[in-house]
């Protein structure tokens, strides 16, 4: 008997003529609901989809790469420019404060980076290297968040909500960072559309709670 990762992944694989990666694609799924049930920052992820996640993950090997290549950093930029972006950022993701949606255009680009380093198979040390960036660039960001909740009191309970979501994400992320190094690149795949997912979730939920409280004191 099938289970539901197995059926859903062999359904959209065989829609988009991806037979052979069934397997990989259902691993993927597998993880990324387990990941869900146990991930210390579930209180955003469980709004993660299974399909959404699945259409993200397959949207990578449709237009990935099969053949494994060992390019370096000098050949970054125009793998950037010949893989279409994972994440894109719009209107919607605005919180209205210019100083926070530039982060997180910032943390966009850096998922869309690792998208583009993984699926053309870039070599090990610049992959690692951009998830040391994701992970460093999350932390100056939620560090400021974090610092204008203190300097501002933000209201109990959502200040301390907010930095459990933090810390679970920046767990999340150096968990890639120890899977990566031990070469399990399915679970890259599969997390690198958590990822997205996450942020979307935390932007449009999370991040929003705070925006009247943070304009009432005069952030911009
Ligand atoms: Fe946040």
């Amino acid at each position: 008997m099938k289970d539901l990762a197995e059926s859903t992944a062999e359904q959209i694989a065989t829609m988009i003529g991806l037979s052979t990666n069934i397997d990989l694609v259902a691993n993927a799924a597998r993880n990324i609901t387990e990941r869900a049930k146990k991930d210390a920052a579930a209180a955003d992820t469980l709004a993660v989809t299974l399909a959404g996640e699945l259409e993200s993950i397959v949207r990578c090997y449709k237009f990935g790469d099969d053949d494994s290549q060992d390019l370096d950093e000098s050949d970054l930029e125009a793998v950037l420019q010949s893989v279409p972006p994972l994440f894109v950022w719009e209107n919607d993701l605005s919180v209205g404060i210019t100083r926070v949606d530039d982060q997180h255009k910032v943390l966009i680009a850096i998922i869309n980076r690792l998208n583009a380093a993984m699926k053309k198979r870039m070599s090990k040390a610049v992959i690692g290297k951009i998830i040391d960036s994701l992970l460093e660039y999350t932390k100056t960001h939620f560090g400021m968040e974090e610092e204008l909740f203190k300097r501002y009191r933000y209201q109990e309970p959502e200040y301390s909500k907010h930095l459990k979501a933090h810390a679970g994400f920046i767990k999340t992320i150096d968990e890639i960072k120890q899977q990566y190094a031990q070469g399990d690149t399915t679970v890259n795949l599969s997390v690198l559309s958590l990822l997205r997912r996450w942020l979307i979730e935390h932007i449009k939920g999370t991040d929003k709670k705070y925006v009247p409280f943070l304009l009432q004191n005069g952030v911009k």
